[in-house]
């Protein structure tokens, strides 16, 4: 049975203060028995880090750096995170290849330095509006993933989980449906299936983002091939957060 995932990514929102408290607010609502992820900003690490338990509430950061350290000013490397209780990095959300140019060459370098740290990826894909428009979207999540995980042996996949965001829906308050959601979730599974095998396929966490809030989360994540979701701004409230988690 794969692993049902909620994460909620924070992006770059939230003071140190805020952090700790949105937190807080996850912690005391003990959550027992689902998977939770909190990703805040690099700053809010540490202190969140001892907050949660590890236990089903664990830590993941934004970003890490494709070298484990030396002369690259304002980065952060993956071994870095993992020495103060990281357990996850998000690599190839589309804010981070649109805003910072990030290519899939870049982010496969990224993925193997952050797995050889033993970070799990939480790999982010998905398709802008036009390629949406024009049917094509299955053949571009697919390039994207043939340039970047398709490269890993499949023994490393294990400790990769993929979110699909379609770019479209990502802070616009435009979600996939559930049937959109499910198609490119069962046909992302099927081309793990063709490239590595059944077990790998199956066992692959595949996430959704994009407007995932209480009012629709119930119906995505009861679709078969859609194991959780990756929460963006609906991460920053406690109360949405939990919701969303509730319905998992
Ligand atoms: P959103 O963001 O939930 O605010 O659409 C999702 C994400 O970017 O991970």
């Amino acid at each position: 049975m794969r692993q049902k995932i909620v994460a909620g990514n924070w992006k770059m929102n939230t003071t140190y203060d805020e952090g700790l408290q949105l937190a807080n607010a996850i912690v005391k609502a003990s959550i027992y028995d689902k998977k939770v992820i909190l990703i805040p900003p690099f700053t809010h690490l540490k202190g969140v880090s001892n907050i949660i338990n590890n236990k089903t509430i664990f830590l993941g950061a934004q970003n890490c750096h494709w070298e484990e350290y030396g002369a690259y000013t304002g980065e952060i490397s993956a071994k870095m995170l993992r020495s103060i209780g990281v357990y996850y990095v998000l690599i190839g959300h589309s804010e981070r290849r649109i805003h910072f140019k990030e290519t899939s060459e870049l982010l496969l370098r990224k993925i193997r330095t952050a797995l050889a740290n033993e970070l799990k990826v939480i790999f982010c894909c998905g398709e802008p509006e036009s390629v949406r428009n024009e049917l094509k979207h299955n053949e571009y999540v697919k390039k994207q993933l043939e340039e970047t995980i398709f490269h890993l042996p499949a023994q490393e996949v294990k400790n990769i989980i993929i979110a699909y965001e379609p770019i479209w829906a990502i802070g616009t308050g435009k979600t996939a449906t559930p049937k959109q959601a499910e198609e490119i979730h069962a046909f992302i599974r099927h081309a793990l299936s063709d490239k590595f095998d059944m077990t790998t396929a199956e066992s692959t966490s595949i996430l959704y983002g994009g407007s995932c809030k209480p009012e629709n989360a119930k119906e995505l994540f009861s679709q078969p091939n859609i194991d959780g979701g990756l929460i963006g701004g609906a991460s920053l409230k406690a109360q949405e957060f939990l919701s969303i988690i509730d319905q998992l």
